[in-house]
């Protein structure tokens, strides 16, 4: 893995660093795994604050990776239910925002847990990622934490969609930062997505 620095946060859009280079964005749900896989592709285990509390990351928070144009952006966590509505409003609307309007986004991937099943604010960015055709990668994340059986499940279940959404890539890329598992094959995504 190439090192990574972080560079900078954003708190709100009028706050973002100047869209130079490519940038990656790590989607997903309050809690998925976006900071962790953060750190796992990066090889680096405390780069990204990870945490059992979900709504850990607030801001968007900016990795470059080293001897590459590829920024990383590991952003908040949507869907929280303990969130206050005032907090959810401003989160949401802040991603929605970055994922629409950031003209150097290449790609974002948007994490899916093993564990639990789609929700409806995943399909609602996935149709929004549509509408304003950003192309996304559905990761499965935590892939550790279910047996076999409802893995290959939850997988067919997380390919359907990627086929389904004209902005989502057709490769669903299984991964574990627990294990490892997937990271290298994600590893190997970015590169070309660079190359
Ligand atoms: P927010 O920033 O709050 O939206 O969360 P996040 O999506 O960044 O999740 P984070 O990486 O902080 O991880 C949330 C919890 O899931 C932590 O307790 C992690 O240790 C755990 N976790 C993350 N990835 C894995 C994984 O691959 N396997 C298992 N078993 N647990 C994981
Ligand atoms: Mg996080």
């Amino acid at each position: 893995a190439r090192r990574c620095d972080f560079f900078t946060a954003a708190q709100g859009l009028d706050h973002l660093p100047p869209p130079e280079g490519i940038e990656v964005a790590l989607a997903g749900r309050s809690n998925v795994g976006k900071s962790s896989l953060m750190n796992a592709l990066t090889g680096q285990n405390s780069l990204a604050r990870v945490s059992v509390t979900p709504g850990r990351t607030k801001q968007l928070n900016f990795f470059r990776v080293e001897e590459s144009p590829l920024t990383l952006v590991d952003m908040p966590g949507y869907g929280y239910a303990k969130a206050s509505k005032a907090v959810k409003e401003d989160w949401q609307g802040l991603m929605f925002d970055f994922l629409r309007g950031r003209p150097n986004l290449r790609r974002v991937l948007l994490l899916m847990d093993a564990r639990v099943e789609t929700k409806a604010s995943d399909t609602a960015v996935m149709d929004l990622l549509d509408r304003a055709a950003v192309a996304f990668q559905l990761v499965i994340t935590k892939a550790d934490g279910v047996k076999p059986g409802a893995l290959a499940r939850r997988q067919a279940e997380v390919e359907a969609l990627a086929r389904k959404h004209p902005a989502g890539h057709p490769l669903v890329v299984t991964t574990s930062s627990e294990t490892g598992a997937g990271i290298e094959e994600l590893r190997a995504e970015l590169a070309a997505l660079v190359a």
